[in-house]
């Protein structure tokens, strides 16, 4: 049921998200973040989970890395197909959370702003460790949930499902403490490589993260 509401609520707007994500000097920034954690991409098999518009499907394939994007909003497919014209992508229209490829088949897993749509976390990251080759690495960003406090509950412990409006789009996501991204990641079986916080740029709160950044082996 609920996978449905978010597909719903990303063929509504998705158009609306794709534009302002491309306005964005801190999403551009936190692309750049990413690609220095993941190193050189070139000749190596990713899935972008979640791939959205493919803001960063089209960087990684530009880079010569071969990126299988999934995600499951239609609206969002047809764009990144449209965003990516030209470059050798496959999209599908898949729930991340049971995607059917084959396990052990991808160096590295890309999920980026897509965690807080999820009910079960631990279902999400089994899937991400089953598909990943051994030694594979997992990029995880989300927004930072310092920034959830700041901006919508004015309390760190408030977790779970939360409705919130910002850009003119009202949305749910779910809440969650550092501590329980990293456990959950722990005991599926994930090893911590590198954690990062980037200062926002060119804003005027630049007291607090927007975006938290996690690098895990399997
Ligand atoms: C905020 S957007 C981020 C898109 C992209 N990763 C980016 O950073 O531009 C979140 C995306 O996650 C997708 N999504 C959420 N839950 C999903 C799931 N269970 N399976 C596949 N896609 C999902 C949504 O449809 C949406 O396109």
């Amino acid at each position: 049921m609920e996978k449905e509401e978010v597909r719903e609520l990303f063929d509504k707007y998705g158009e609306i998200f794709a534009r302002q994500q491309e306005k964005d000097m801190n999403r551009h920034w936190l692309s750049e973040v990413i690609q220095a954690m993941m190193g050189e991409v070139k000749g190596k098999k990713i899935l972008d989970t979640g791939c959205g518009a493919g803001f960063d499907s089209k960087i990684m394939a530009k880079k010569g890395a071969e990126v299988v994007g999934v995600d499951i909003s239609p609206k969002m497919i047809k764009l990144a197909k449209k965003k990516c014209k030209g470059l050798d992508i496959r999209f599908y229209i898949k729930d991340m959370v049971n995607t059917g490829f084959r396990g052990e088949s991808f160096d590295l897993v890309t999920s980026i702003i897509t965690i807080g749509w999820n009910r079960s976390l631990k279902k999400v990251l089994k899937e991400y460790y089953r598909l990943l080759k051994k030694g594979g690495q997992l990029i995880l960003a989300d927004v930072h949930p310092i920034r959830k406090m700041v901006v919508y509950t004015g309390n760190y412990f408030e977790t779970g499902k939360h409705w919130e409006v910002s850009n003119g789009w009202e949305r749910f996501g779910y809440y969650r403490k550092i501590e329980d991204i990293l456990n959950t990641a722990i005991e599926v079986g994930f090893t911590l490589k590198e954690i990062r916080e980037p200062k926002p740029k060119g804003v005027k709160h630049k007291f607090y993260p927007y975006f938290l950044v996690l690098k895990f082996e399997k």
